[in-house]
C-alpha cells in the first residue's frame, strides 16, 4: 500500500492544495507535518473555492481523517478561526475527524508580535515573513521552552511554562522597547480555550500507525518549498521549518518506511513572496504577464508574489536533496500565448558557471541564470484533461523540464478546478 508525500520544490505557492485534494480522494488520513497558519493552500471544488491555511485539506472531503502533526505549529485562536469558517460552509469538522497531535507546539500572541517587531527592526533587510510568529515559535521549541499542545490539560504546569517562557520573551520585549507580556494574562487566555482545543488532541502519532496497519493509505501534506526549507533554502530568507518529504516522518511520528512515495510539486514558471535570492526573477513585462495570467498574489497575506522564468537547476537540487519520486507540473495554462519560454539551466557566478545553487548568502544573490530558450504555444491549454489536448509545443516544454529536473512528471494541472488534472502516472499506485 503506498503513501504519497506532497511536497513543494521551488518557493511555495506551488499547486500543492490542488494536488493533494485530487489525491485525497483516494487517501483515507490526510496529514500536515510542517509549517502553520503561513501556509495558504488553494482548493477549487466546481467552482467553490476553499483557502486552507493550518486545516489539512482532507476537511473538503467526507469520510477522511485529519491529522495537525507534532511537526507543524499551531496558532489556537487561528486554529478555530479557520475551522468555523469551514464549518460555516458546511463541512464536517470535529474531533472525530482532526486531530491534533499532542506534541504540536503552540504559535502564541507573543510569537507574532516579535515577529512583526523583528521584520520591522530589520527594515531592508528584512525576511518578508508572513509575520504569524512561525519563526519565533519554532524557536521556543527547540530552546525547550515551548508550549504544546497537551500542555492546556494541566494548568499548574502550564502556569509554569508560561513563566519561563514570558522570562525569556519579556527580557526581549524590553530590549526591543515594548511592553512586557502578562504571564497572568496569556495563562487566562489559554485556559479559556483550552476546553475547546483539548478534545481535538490525542497522540496523532498513534492514529497514523494503527491506520497504516490496517492498510489505510496516508498523504502527507506538505508546505512551503525546498527553497523555503530551513536547511536547503535559500537561507536566511526561508521559513524555520523543514519542508522536504523527509520531514514528514519525523512531523508525524511515522517510521521512514511510511512513506512510500514523494511528489514534487513544481510551478510551469517561478514565484516567490518575501524577500530574498531569486536567480530567474523577471522585473519586467514577463514578470508581470506571468502575474496576472497566473493570479500571483499571496494566499495569505495578498501580496504579490515576485515572478519569473523556470528554474531547472533549482528544482532539479529540490529532487535530489529531497529525494523525489515524481513531479506534479502545474500551471502550465499560465504559459499559453508566450511567444518564447525560457528555462535557466545553469548559474554564473563570479565569472565561473554552476550547476547548482552554493549556499553561501552572497553567491545566491551573485547568481545569473543561464538560459535556454524554446518556442512557446499560442492555442489554449487551460482546462485540458488528457495528454493528447496538449499542444506540441507544450509537450516538448514538459518533456525539456523533466529531463532537466531528472524526475518524472507524473500529473499535469491545467487549471485551478480539481478536475481540471492530467494523471500519467497515479503515485498511490506507483
Ligand atoms: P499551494 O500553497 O502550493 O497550495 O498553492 P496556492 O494555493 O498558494 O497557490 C496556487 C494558486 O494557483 C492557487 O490560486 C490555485 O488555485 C492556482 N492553481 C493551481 N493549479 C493551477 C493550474 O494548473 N493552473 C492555474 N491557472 N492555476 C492553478
Ligand atoms: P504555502 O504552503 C509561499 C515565506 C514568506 C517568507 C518566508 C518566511 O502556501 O506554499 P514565515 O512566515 O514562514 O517565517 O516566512 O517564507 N512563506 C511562504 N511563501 N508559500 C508559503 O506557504 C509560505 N510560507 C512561508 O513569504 O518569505
Ligand atoms: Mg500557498
Amino acid at each position: 500500500m503506498a503513501n504519497v508525500a506532497v511536497v513543494g520544490t521551488q518557493w511555495g505557492d506551488e499547486g500543492k492544495g490542488k494536488v493533494v485534494d485530487w489525491l485525497s480522494a483516494r487517501a483515507d488520513v490526510v496529514v500536515r507535518f510542517q509549517g502553520g497558519h503561513n501556509a495558504g493552500h488553494t482548493l477549487v471544488i466546481g467552482g467553490e473555492t476553499y483557502k486552507l491555511s493550518l486545516l489539512p485539506s482532507s476537511v473538503v472531503r467526507r469520510g477522511k481523517i485529519g491529522i495537525l502533526g507534532n511537526g507543524v505549529v499551531i496558532d489556537v485562536w487561528a486554529f478555530l478561526q479557520e475551522v468555523s469558517e469551514m464549518q460555516a460552509r458546511g463541512l464536517h469538522i470535529a474531533p472525530d475527524n482532526l486531530c491534533i497531535a499532542e506534541g504540536a507546539h503552540l504559535i502564541l500572541p507573543v510569537h507574532a508580535e516579535l515577529d512583526r517587531l523583528r521584520e520591522a527592526m530589520r527594515g531592508a533587510s528584512k525576511i518578508g515573513t508572513t509575520g504569524r510568529g512561525i519563526g519565533p515559535a519554532y524557536e521556543d521549541k527547540v530552546a525547550r521552552r515551548g508550549i504544546r499542545a497537551a500542555d492546556l490539560a494541566t494548568p499548574d504546569l502550564l502556569a509554569r511554562k508560561i513563566g519561563d517562557l514570558l522570562l525569556h520573551h519579556n527580557a526581549l520585549r524590553r530590549g526591543l522597547e515594548e511592553k512586557e507580556a502578562s504571564a497572568s494574562d496569556l495563562l487566562e487566555r489559554l485556559l479559556k480555550i483550552a476546553p475547546e482545543i483539548l478534545p481535538f488532541v490525542g497522540p496523532a502519532w498513534r492514529t497514523l500507525n494503527a491506520a497504516r496497519r490496517e492498510g489505510k493509505r496516508l498523504l502527507f501534506e506538505g508546505a512551503q518549498g525546498a527553497a523555503l526549507d530551513v536547511d536547503h533554502g535559500t537561507y536566511p530568507f526561508v521559513t524555520s521549518s523543514n519542508a522536504l518529504a523527509a520531514q514528514a516522518a519525523l512531523g508525524s511520528g511515522v517510521g521512514l518506511g511510511a512513506i512510500d512515495y514523494a511528489l514534487g510539486i513544481t510551478k510551469s514558471y517561478a514565484t516567490r513572496v518575501g524577500e530574498g535570492p531569486f536567480p530567474t526573477e523577471q522585473r519586467n513585462a514577463t514578470g508581470r504577464t506571468l502575474g496576472e495570467r497566473g493570479d500571483e498574489f499571496g494566499t495569505v497575506t495578498g501580496r504579490k508574489r515576485r515572478c519569473g522564468w523556470f528554474d531547472a537547476v533549482m528544482v532539479r537540487q529540490a529532487a535530489e536533496v529531497g529525494g523525489l519520486d515524481g513531479i506534479a507540473l502545474t500551471k502550465l495554462d499560465v504559459l499559453d500565448g508566450m511567444e518564447r519560454l525560457s528555462v535557466c539551466v545553469g548559474y554564473e557566478v563570479g565569472g565561473r558557471r554552476l550547476d547548482y545553487l552554493p549556499a553561501a548568502a552572497a553567491d545566491q544573490q551573485a547568481a545569473r541564470p543561464i538560459y535556454e530558450t524554446m518556442e512557446g504555444w499560442s492555442s489554449s491549454t487551460r482546462g485540458a484533461r488528457s495528454w493528447s489536448d496538449l499542444p506540441a509545443a507544450a509537450v516538448k516544454y514538459v518533456r525539456y523540464i523533466e529531463e532537466l529536473i531528472g524526475a518524472p512528471v507524473v500529473m499535469l494541472s491545467t487549471s485551478p478546478e480539481r478536475d481540471d488534472t492530467i494523471v500519467m502516472r497515479d503515485p498511490f499506485q506507483d
